[in-house]
């Protein structure tokens, strides 16, 4: 891959496009085939759905209340919309961006992140033009090549919410309280981290201090920071080494260089935050990652987490960036958000034990017993899925014990049992597996019959 192709995007030696780097364990065999493995992945099996289902529903319908609304950007997009929008000399863009040059020599990159996509697409379709400010949330896959452990995976998934078009403190607190809700939905408590890092001139005179600082204790350093501070001297204040976290623990605090203005915006959300009693703290070197932020910037971190090198691992984060719509060619466009990973929610409810409703199990079994039944229970069968009945069927077993044992370990309320003597008598046996009572009724009026049961019993849903 050459990443200078179209952009300067990386100095560093581009590795061999023809030749896939192979990070995974030799595949493992069986009888000697090679059995394929996920790139350093994690499949999410079906005894997960649970989770995912949860997380997935809380976080529509949430920011469905809140009024914001779905977008989808491509998981594609230019290499040099992160480049330009989460800053080159990021961890993010330097390390962790899988970019490549695709067939028509277009320098791609599949999406790191969801903020940089959403303000491209405010500008690509003059979102400007609509009724401001305009709220969007998104669901969706992010990849960052990172050191897979706990919590970190490179293809992770992220629930987002973005504001753009206002600059007023509300906005920023909404988006904090909304962020609190959401975890204390799913039964998560979190504590608020939240700093101001003030807008770029705050910010240049406080890199001229916060440089001093740490050139005062340059032997303490680790290479990368020594190296950040002539490149973007603000990223030390990410560094998770130990002699860095040292050197931090002195430093000057950026929200003793705010304007005026700045530290009012500032203050306004924290009442905001009182007034709607969300617990938060503040943290004087808390900037983020990505060089897009301005003003605000906060992380959602679990109650009593423990420490990981050396910080809690975030569930979640956003803040201002009102110059990034500027950035990316816009008009300039106050706007606001964050985003939560999903797999470090669902960690947090396994850990926690949070009780996880199970998806809806089928109530009905349908067993059938010969070649022509087979065949009159698959239109049964439909019949009854067409009229809302959560039924299960296993169509490739002719056997009635194996069809049986399978309706007992789904722990079906009724079978529903068709042989050669209901075909010929147009009738149908419904089984009620728990008393072990069966009744005759009509094969037409199965669908009702049922219906009527499981309306008795509460089992049947409620679209249905
Ligand atoms: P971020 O802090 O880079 O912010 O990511 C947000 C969240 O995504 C993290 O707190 C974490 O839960 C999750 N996450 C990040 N990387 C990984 C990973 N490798 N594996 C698993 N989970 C991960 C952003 O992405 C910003 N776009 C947030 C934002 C929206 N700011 C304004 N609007």
């Amino acid at each position: 891959m050459d990443m200078n192709a179209k952009t300067d995007a990386s100095k560093k030696e581009a590795p061999d496009k023809t030749q896939p780097k192979v990070e995974t364990p030799p595949p493992k065999k069986v009888r000697g085939v090679a059995i394929p493995q996920p790139p350093r992945g994690k499949d999410i099996l079906p005894i997960e759905e649970r989770y995912w289902k949860l997380v997935r529903d809380k976080a529509d319908s949430i920011a469905r209340a809140y009024g914001y609304e779905p977008i989808e950007t491509p998981l594609l997009e230019e290499t040099s919309l992160f480049i330009r929008a989460v800053g080159k000399q990021t961890d993010v863009v330097e390390k962790q961006m899988f970019s490549f040059l695709d067939q028509g020599e277009d320098n791609l990159t599949l999406r790191p992140e969801g903020t940089a996509p959403v303000a491209r697409a405010y500008v690509n379709h003059g979102m400007l033009n609509l009724p401001q400010p305009v709220k969007f949330f998104y669901l969706g896959s992010m990849f960052r090549h990172e050191r897979p452990q706990s919590g970190r995976y490179r293809q992770f998934h992220q629930f987002g919410c973005e504001i753009l078009g206002d600059m007023k403190p509300v906005i920023d607190a909404e988006l904090v309280i909304l962020g609190v809700r959401y975890f204390s939905d799913l039964g998560i408590d979190v504590d608020v981290q939240i700093n101001s890092i003030g807008d770029a001139n705050d910010r240049a005179r406080y890199k001229e201090k916060l440089v001093a600082h740490y050139r005062s204790h340059r032997a303490s350093l680790c290479e990368d920071c020594k190296a950040r501070l002539s490149k973007n001297p603000l990223r030390v204040l990410d560094c998770k080494e130990e002699g860095c976290r040292k050197v931090r623990a002195s430093a000057p605090q950026i929200v003793d260089f705010l304007s005026e203005d700045n530290k009012n915006h500032f203050m306004k959300v924290l009442e905001f935050l009182d007034e709607a009693d969300v617990n938060y703290s503040m943290d004087p070197y808390l900037v983020r990652g990505l060089d897009y932020y301005t003003h605000t910037v906060f992380e959602f971190v679990p109650r009593g987490a423990k420490e990981e090198d050396g910080a809690p691992q975030a569930l979640g984060g956003g803040g201002r960036y009102d110059a990034l719509v500027e950035t990316l060619g816009g008009r300039p466009t106050p706007a606001a958000g964050f985003a939560i990973g999903l797999e470090r929610a669902i960690l947090q409810l396994k850990e926690k034990n949070v009780v996880v409703p199970e998806p809806p199990k089928p109530t009905v079994y349908m067993a059938q017993l010969g070649e022509p039944a087979k065949r009159k229970a698959f239109g049964v069968f439909e019949e009854l899925r067409r009229a809302g009945v959560p039924v299960a069927a296993t169509f490739t077993k002719d056997s009635l014990k194996s069809q049986m044992e399978i309706a007992n370990r789904l722990g079906v309320k009724y079978t529903i049992l068709l042989g050669q003597k209901e075909i010929l008598d147009g009738t149908i046996i419904i089984r009620d597996m728990d008393a072990g009572i069966q009744e005759i009724v009509d094969v037409k009026k199965v669908a009702i019959e049922i219906k009527k049961k499981l309306e008795h019993t509460k089992l049947l849903p409620e679209q249905a």
